[in-house]
């Protein structure tokens, strides 16, 4: 867990005056993936970057639902008697910062939705789901760190040699088990788009110029759906687009958190 700027149950000395925002990380990565956000934030934003379970320094084993994701964040306020969060998810964290949503609005002031997307996978994509399973058995965690940086980062990206090893490693030190499990349920995760027209919290959608799994103009439709739904393009970036535009992204996220 990560954080700057909250009191956690007897931890810390910080006070919150605001509401913290939770940043959900993607797959297969972990917390780590948010440290640019951590230094733009200290002195300006409480922020809170929780490891998923089974996921970065987790002791927990990672749930097989996307909605066992959400209800570890729940037992995490819970545990920290937190009452309210901006919740802001990437990829992954974003279906579960969705779900969470779905089952508890009323402790979420403000959702942000970072390179995601609202609906479910394609048949297509559940089989592409499957093939993974496979080759994480067969290859181990290693498939991933060889396969997924050239989908997260765009081709600048990929050239930055020290961004390249920040990804790879955070996806090589990821248990085999979770990333298997994190796989099944976001093969089987529900269909949200029908809640977008529901929200009734101020949405930020966020999205790279040049992200491939979750492209701009994708994530605009999403926005037009919500009512307080406001679209932010990171120029240049691809998916991971925090990592790759820090200053940027967390200068669109501080805007929405004023705003
Ligand atoms: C992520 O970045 O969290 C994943 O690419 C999401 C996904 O595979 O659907």
């Amino acid at each position: 867990m990560r954080s700057w700027g909250v009191s956690l149950s007897g931890t810390g000395s910080a006070t919150i005056y605001e509401t913290p925002l939770l940043l959900l990380h993607g797959f297969p990565l972990d917390s780590s993936m948010w440290d640019g956000q951590l230094g733009f934030f200290k002195d300006k934003y409480p922020l809170l970057c929780p490891d998923l379970p089974g996921f970065g320094a987790s002791r927990k084993g990672a749930p097989e639902t996307i909605e066992g994701f959400a209800e570890d964040i729940k037992a995490f306020l819970d545990e920290n008697k937190l009452d309210k969060v901006i919740l802001a998810g990437f990829s992954m964290g974003g279906y579960v910062a969705l779900a969470f949503y779905e089952l508890f609005p009323g402790l979420v002031e403000k959702l942000a939705l970072i390179d995601t997307r609202a609906g479910g996978d394609s048949a297509e994509s559940k089989a592409g789901r499957n093939r993974a399973v496979e080759s994480l058995e067969a290859e181990g965690t290693g498939f991933f760190a060889e396969t997924m940086p050239r989908l997260l980062l765009s081709e600048e990206g990929m050239k930055n040699e020290r961004l390249l090893n920040d990804v790879c490693g955070m996806i090589s030190r990821q248990k085999p088990a979770s990333i298997k499990n994190a796989l099944i349920a976001m093969r089987d995760r529900k269909e949200r788009g029908f809640l977008l027209e529901k929200i009734n919290v101020p949405v930020l959608f966020v999205c790279g110029e040049k992200d491939v799994l979750t492209p701009p103009s994708e994530m605009e439709k999403m926005a037009e759906t919500v009512k307080g739904g406001s679209f932010r393009l990171i120029k240049g970036a691809g998916h991971l687009s925090n990592m790759e535009e820090p200053e940027e992204f967390s200068s669109a996220l501080l805007d929405f958190l004023s705003g």
